[in-house]
């Protein structure tokens, strides 16, 4: 655990993996254009059929971006796309990688601080493991890409205690809600997944589901025509 410089109340809102495989760096997002929002808000559904297409890595850059990606600074705080209580930002994004680009198969962290991807642990069948620990929801092997969001309780609970738990769920939806729109603005399949067991999860991501426990998932891909 780490403590931001400058104010003992605040926990590091950054999890940072010491030695990966490799650090991926994204293309820049676009910040601008898109498809309109309300055509956009009309469109958004949970799409669970997918084709076997791969994402590119500009895609999976603009999800990233999207969901929790920092558009502000000011001193030492760093504000993203979507809000979060008391600015303490909790949650942290996996990627459970099936097909995007040149990418092997496998697990991967994203580095908000730095718009990049750690590489944690190769493995080509990581999408079938999770379809397993979503109770055999397929869409998780058959998606090219599994976000998985887990939270960092501490950072959170140290401010706000027991209240803490509520307001992770409520960061993690603002987080899902965002995906949702830049999946369906790229023309993209989603689905938020709810349905798996914390346990498995937890196991698959290497973390203890105490200090750090799966709260939320969501399917990204191209739709099966
Ligand atoms: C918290 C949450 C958990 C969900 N979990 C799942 C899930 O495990 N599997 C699934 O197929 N859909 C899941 N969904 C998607 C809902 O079924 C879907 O949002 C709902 O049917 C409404 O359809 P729409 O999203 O197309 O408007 C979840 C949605 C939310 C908000």
């Amino acid at each position: 655990m780490t403590r931001q410089a400058g104010n003992p109340r605040r926990i590091g809102t950054y999890k940072v993996y010491p030695d990966p495989l490799e650090r991926i760096e994204l293309p820049p997002p676009e910040q601008e254009g898109g498809r309109p929002l309300w055509k956009v808000l009309t469109e958004r559904r949970s799409i669970r059929e997918y084709d076997q297409e791969s994402l590119s890595l500009g895609q999976v850059s603009q999800l990233l971006w999207a969901s929790q990606g920092i558009t502000r600074e000011r001193g030492e705080w760093q504000f993203r796309t979507a809000p979060s209580a008391g600015a303490l930002y909790p949650i942290e994004t996996y990627l459970a990688v099936n097909r995007v680009g040149d990418l092997e198969g496998g697990l991967y962290h994203y580095e908000v601080r730095y718009h990049r991807l750690a590489f944690v642990r190769e493995d080509p069948l990581i999408g079938t493991a999770m379809a397993r620990a979503a109770l055999g929801q397929n869409m998780c092997q058959r998606a090219a890409l599994l976000f998985i969001w887990t939270a960092v309780v501490s950072r959170s609970a140290r401010k706000y205690g027991e209240r803490a738990f509520r307001y992770i769920y409520m960061d993690a939806g603002h987080i899902g809600q965002n995906l949702y729109l830049a999946a369906t603005s790229l023309d993209l399949a989603c689905c938020a997944i709810g349905a798996f067991f914390d346990d498995e999860v937890n196991q698959l991501l290497e973390i203890d589901g105490r200090e750090e426990t799966t709260v939320y998932m969501a399917s990204v891909g191209p739709k099966a025509l």
